[in-house]
């Protein structure tokens, strides 16, 4: 078959409470393709009920909307997104893309671009005057996707464990002259009053602390 004749035989609906399940199958196989492409992201325990809860929200929840794409009447692939509406920003309504899986057979056949018009029309008639989205660093392929729709990269989320944070403010206070004067020390408020090194200080708060989060 070419992919002229399958552009022409799959076919887009509203998503519906029935379809949590295929949704939830697709939200668990676009988190284990994030994790792959970034092992960096936060992992997500795949057996939890809070996936199936989110599911039923991307389909039934206020403002919120699910396509399913189908082809010979099986589901292969999904969108959802919604709208957040904020007054007192400009523009005051923004349209969200949240999880968007087609399934890798069917892929490059205009399936992921069907579904993010069907979005976005429906989006649109809601208000929404910005599409936004977030994409995992590693995630070439959608990066692309997206880049072929207009989106441009607008916000960087960068992430860093605590412990590497305070080890670079560690670095920059040994580097540092330590007298109480020394404007790195007074701007890090480290200087005066501490017994023990300030770095050696800074690190032991962080521990204490991630050790009493294990505890509870
Ligand atoms: C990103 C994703 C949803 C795209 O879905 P898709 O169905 O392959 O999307 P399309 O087929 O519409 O577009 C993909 C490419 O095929 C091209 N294409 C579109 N229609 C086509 C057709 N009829 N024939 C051949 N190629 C086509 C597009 O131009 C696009 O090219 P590009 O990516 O090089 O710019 C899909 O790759 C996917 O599920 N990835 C894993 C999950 C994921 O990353 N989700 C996004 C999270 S932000």
């Amino acid at each position: 078959m070419t992919s002229r004749n399958y552009v022409l035989t799959f076919t887009t609906r509203y998503a519906t409470t029935n379809d949590t399940r295929t949704l939830l199958t697709f939200r668990k196989r676009l988190q284990q393709h994030l994790q792959k492409s970034n092992p960096r992201i936060w992992r997500r325990d795949m057996n939890s009920s809070e996936l199936w809860n989110e599911a039923l929200y991307d389909i039934a929840g206020p403002n919120k909307w699910t396509f399913i794409a189908e082809y010979k009447a099986k589901p292969i692939g999904h969108i959802s997104g919604g709208t957040i509406t904020r007054p007192d920003e400009a523009p005051a309504t923004i349209g969200v893309i949240s999880t968007m899986w087609v399934e890798p057979k069917h892929r490059n056949r205009g399936v992921g671009t069907r579904l993010v018009h069907d979005l976005l029309y429906r989006l649109t008639q809601e208000g929404a005057r910005d599409i936004t989205l977030r994409t995992v660093n590693g995630n070439t392929e959608a990066q692309r996707f997206w880049a072929g729709l207009g989106f441009q990269p607008t916000i960087t989320v960068a992430n860093a464990e605590p412990r590497r944070v305070l080890e670079a403010i560690n670095r920059i206070i040994l580097q540092s002259d330590k007298t109480p004067g020394n404007p790195t020390m007074k701007m890090l408020g480290l200087a005066a009053g501490h017994d023990e090194p300030p770095e050696k200080v800074l690190l032991e708060e962080v521990e204490d602390k991630l050790a009493r989060q294990k505890t509870r």
